[in-house]
């Protein structure tokens, strides 16, 4: 792997659910992660491979003098409102933290001459668009969230042909699993992603969960998704670096497996890891689910050398309930 000039990378939203894992791999590489965080949805807790610095991104003058004082040889964004559903009620918030908040750091960036950009994008970039989803398909978000990281994929890739920034734009599809040297995972509150909440179901925290749907056109009925561990979306960040290094310009990269799975062999593999059932009730769809998310990785793999090591999903599920009986005090249990 090749190293970057400048050692020091700044990680904004590094105190959140992928932007500390990808601290983590940072420092395994070699690198100083500065982490920059409002604390909004992250958690100091989680910053434990480099320094610490409170500021909200929208902050120009504040982010501009961290980038001065730690010349990074090039940033990661993760700062984000990412609850689809909050987004749908409110649209302005989403756009001043997601679009606004990255025209701050892109003006911070110019302004210091820091000039390679990893970006935390989605597949909700792509909205309803038939699978397996390439990144030519085109971007037709079907939420203000997606809509708003679409927005800003326009911006950078702007950026890069007007100012000579360079940067890569990682498409994550469902983001899922903890370090499985512990100590960080996924904490969102409100929580409402699916193995969290399964978790919680099977170790009777907060009663019986909702399935979302029975009558997709799938196998099962319900919705295929794309599950891909947190640590693997983090090796992938550093391995953009490496790419930029090697080939500037803009690089738009889908970042899953290829091998979707059904909300109910989730469920299973949630039995499977417990060891206790998981009670559930079938309910109707979710506004804003779409049937199947799944990835055409190859890009991925030719570019940054993207293989897998920790997505199979007993090992996703597994490392995940690791860390949510440590966060509930149920070690031990
Ligand atoms: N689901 C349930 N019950 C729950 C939670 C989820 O049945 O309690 C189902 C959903 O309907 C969906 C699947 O489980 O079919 C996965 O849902 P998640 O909420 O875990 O994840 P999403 O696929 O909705 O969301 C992910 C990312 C978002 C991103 C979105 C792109 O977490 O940030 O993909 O569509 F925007």
């Amino acid at each position: 792997m090749t190293v970057p000039a400048l050692k020091n990378v700044l990680v904004i939203g590094g105190a959140g659910y992928v932007g500390s894992h990808a601290a983590m791999a940072l420092s395994q590489a070699g690198l100083t992660p500065i982490v920059v965080d409002n604390l909004s949805g992250g958690h100091e807790s989680a910053v434990q491979w480099g320094p610490f610095e409170r500021c909200d991104m929208r902050d120009t003058a504040a982010l501009t003098a961290i980038m001065s004082r730690y010349s990074p040889g090039a940033v990661m964004h993760f700062a984000a409102s990412i609850e689809v559903g909050i987004g749908e009620r409110e649209p302005l918030a989403f756009f001043d933290n997601n679009v606004a908040g990255t025209i701050s750091v892109l003006k911070a960036m110019q302004e210091t001459g820091v000039d390679k950009l990893v970006f935390s994008s989605t597949c909700a970039v792509y909205g309803n668009a038939k699978p397996p989803l390439t990144e030519a398909t085109p971007h037709n978000p079907a939420s203000v969230y997606g809509r708003t990281k679409s927005i800003v994929e326009g911006l950078i890739g702007d950026c890069v042909r007007a100012h000579g920034l360079n940067a890569v734009a990682l498409r994550y599809f469902n983001a899922c699993g903890a370090a499985l040297s512990g100590g960080i995972g996924e904490q969102h509150d409100p929580e409402t992603h699916l193995i969290p909440n399964a978790l919680k179901a099977a170790w009777g925290l907060g009663g019986a969960m909702k399935v979302f749907g029975t009558d997709y056109p799938t196998p099962d009925g319900t919705c295929l998704r794309d599950y891909v561990h947190v640590s693997d979306l983090a090796s992938a960040h550093v391995a953009a670096l490496d790419l930029l290094a090697r080939e500037g310009g803009f690089h738009a990269i889908n970042l899953g497996t290829g091998n979707p799975f059904s909300v109910l062999e989730v469920l299973a593999a949630v039995e499977r890891a417990t060891g206790k059932p998981v009670p559930h009730d079938l309910g109707p769809r979710r506004a804003g689910d779409v049937a199947v998310l799944t990835a055409d990785v190859s890009t991925a793999r030719d570019k940054l050398g993207f293989a897998p090591k920790f997505s199979d999903i007993d090992t996703i599920v597994g490392s995940a309930w690791a860390f949510h009986r440590k966060a509930w005090g149920m070690e031990g249990a």
